[in-house]
């Protein structure tokens, strides 16, 4: 682990002990098996990389289906109802596993039990759950698992340390294509309708040491797609006392030997530099699509969210990431029927949409979050309005998308071939993350030169060449 910074580092000593407990619980069982399922963003997953890992060295094997498991995982989401709901139903279908097997664990953390209200429901209306874990100390989930091993039926709420990085936990990285790194946690931006401060605490960074560390590892185990994550990478290094910035860190990872893609996400427009662009245009390992949530495009919705920019001054940062970044695209996040939206409101939505011509879109219902300000704030817009707006934009999208795609067809790209389909074409991935059907000689987990040379509704089609 690199020098103690600013950041507080946890003492492993739990971590250690915890490990040495649950390997000890493991090996009671004749076959320990785990099950984990992820609600939620790339942080969880990156999270239940680190679950896995921890499991995995403590003796455990993944298994597919939660009635093969002696430990059912769920790694939640909180920022929107409708991932909370699926949470809770799927909590209630493990309530049959429990009944089969009274021995088995059931471990519920993430974002969302995060918040003391839906802790307590858990306990109140799902007892058969033992554990309630967080992902912000990770370090003591094998102590915790052990003592539910031994003491059952035992349920151990949340503790609250935010503050807190956990360096040095194993990793178990999914199969996919794609390796995730975090480099900084939590957020302390406290947009008005976001649950996200509140469940993963003050923003916090790792040492540019760790992540430089972790990258190679990753590059060294031949992964040449690396994600980089936090709730707000622009903020990377605050409070750090070395003097380093995201800029600057990603200048770092682009000078690391080899062949490989840096993508990063969330960027916030507010903290979006000329710096980060620049360093952008240089470096030619980073991905051109850059994902810069927008959210809205009326300037009085942003002022209400708390977002810190005007719409002027979004798209002045877009303007200008265009003049110095060849080929550079934009994907973004909308939310539509925030309180008090009107139809103004969302027309400039839309007006700012057809302008800027993203790549794609994410568009997200408002969804009301206890706790948050804009929770309070009047909302006078039934939902039939907001679901109308948001086909709407969807549909405008489309068409954006569609003009976009049609316009690389005939044309040749460099792309990271992923994986093989049943009917021996390959799936690659294009610079802007597209997913494209490609046929030809190439190899896997390999950039190749590929023509694009059909966009069907559904998807786009290419060859090697
Ligand atoms: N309602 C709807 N969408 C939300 N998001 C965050 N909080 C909410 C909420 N309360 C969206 C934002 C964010 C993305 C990850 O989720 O668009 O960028
Ligand atoms: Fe939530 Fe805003 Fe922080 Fe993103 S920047 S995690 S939307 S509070």
């Amino acid at each position: 682990m690199a020098a103690i910074e600013q950041t507080q580092y946890l003492e492993n000593e739990a971590f250690a002990q915890g490990m040495f407990a649950l390997k000890a619980a493991a090996q009671k069982l004749s076959e320990p098996r785990f099950f984990i399922r992820t609600f939620g963003c790339q942080q969880n997953v990156s999270d239940s990389e680190r679950i896995a890992g921890i499991l995995i060295e403590c003796g455990y094997k993944r298994c597919e289906e939660p009635a093969q498991a002696d430990l059912i995982l769920f790694n939640t989401c909180a920022v929107r109802e409708h991932a909370e709901d699926r949470v809770f139903g799927n909590v209630g279908e493990l309530k049959k596993y429990k009944r089969e097997n009274p021995s088995l664990i059931i471990a519920v953390g993430g974002c969302m039990v995060q918040q003391q209200h839906i802790a307590e429901k858990l306990q109140k209306s799902y007892p058969y759950v033992d554990l309630i874990f967080n992902t912000n100390r990770l370090d003591l989930l094998p102590g915790e698992i052990a003592q539910c091993a031994e003491t059952r039926g035992a349920l151990i709420a949340p503790k609250s340390d935010r503050y807190s990085i956990v360096e040095d936990l194993p990793i178990r990285r999914d199969e996919g294509f794609r390796a995730h790194i975090p480099i900084m946690f939590g957020c302390d931006n406290f947009c008005t309708y976001c649950i996200v401060p509140y469940v993963r605490g003050r923003e916090r960074s790792r040492s540019s040491a760790d992540v430089v560390e972790e990258f190679k590892n990753a590059v060294a185990q031949g992964y040449k797609d690396i994600m980089l994550l936090g709730q707000n990478v622009n903020s990377y290094g605050k409070g750090l006392a070395e003097q380093i910035n995201f800029a600057a860190l990603l200048e770092r990872l682009n000078d690391v030997e080899g062949d490989f893609t840096i993508r990063f996400m969330t960027s916030h427009p507010k903290d979006a530099t000329k710096e980060l662009f620049d360093t952008i245009a240089r470096c030619k390992k980073i991905s051109r699509q850059i994902h810069l949530p927008v959210q809205s495009g009326s300037n009085r919705i942003l002022r209400e969210m708390n977002r810190g920019y005007t719409r002027e001054e979004y798209l002045a940062l877009i303007d200008y990431a265009r003049s110095v970044i060849d080929g550079v695209s934009f994907t973004s996040d909308i939310i539509v029927g925030f309180p008090g939206e009107t139809e103004q409101d969302y027309n400039d939505t839309v007006d700012l949409v057809r302008h800027v011509g993203f790549r794609s879109l994410f568009t997200f219902i408002y969804s009301k979050r206890e706790g948050t300000r804009a929770a309070v704030m009047p909302d006078f817009t039934d939902h039939k309005t907001k679901a109308q707006r948001l086909n709407a934009l969807v549909a405008i999208q489309d068409e954006i998308t569609e003009r976009q795609e049609s316009e690389y067809v005939g044309k040749t790209f460099r792309m990271l071939v992923v994986s093989k389909l049943a009917d021996g074409k390959f799936e690659a991935r294009m610079d802007d993350n597209s997913a494209i059907t490609v046929e030809g000689d190439c190899q896997l987990n390999a950039f190749h030169n590929v023509t694009v040379t059909e966009r069907t509704k559904k998807r786009l089609y290419g060859k090697v060449v």
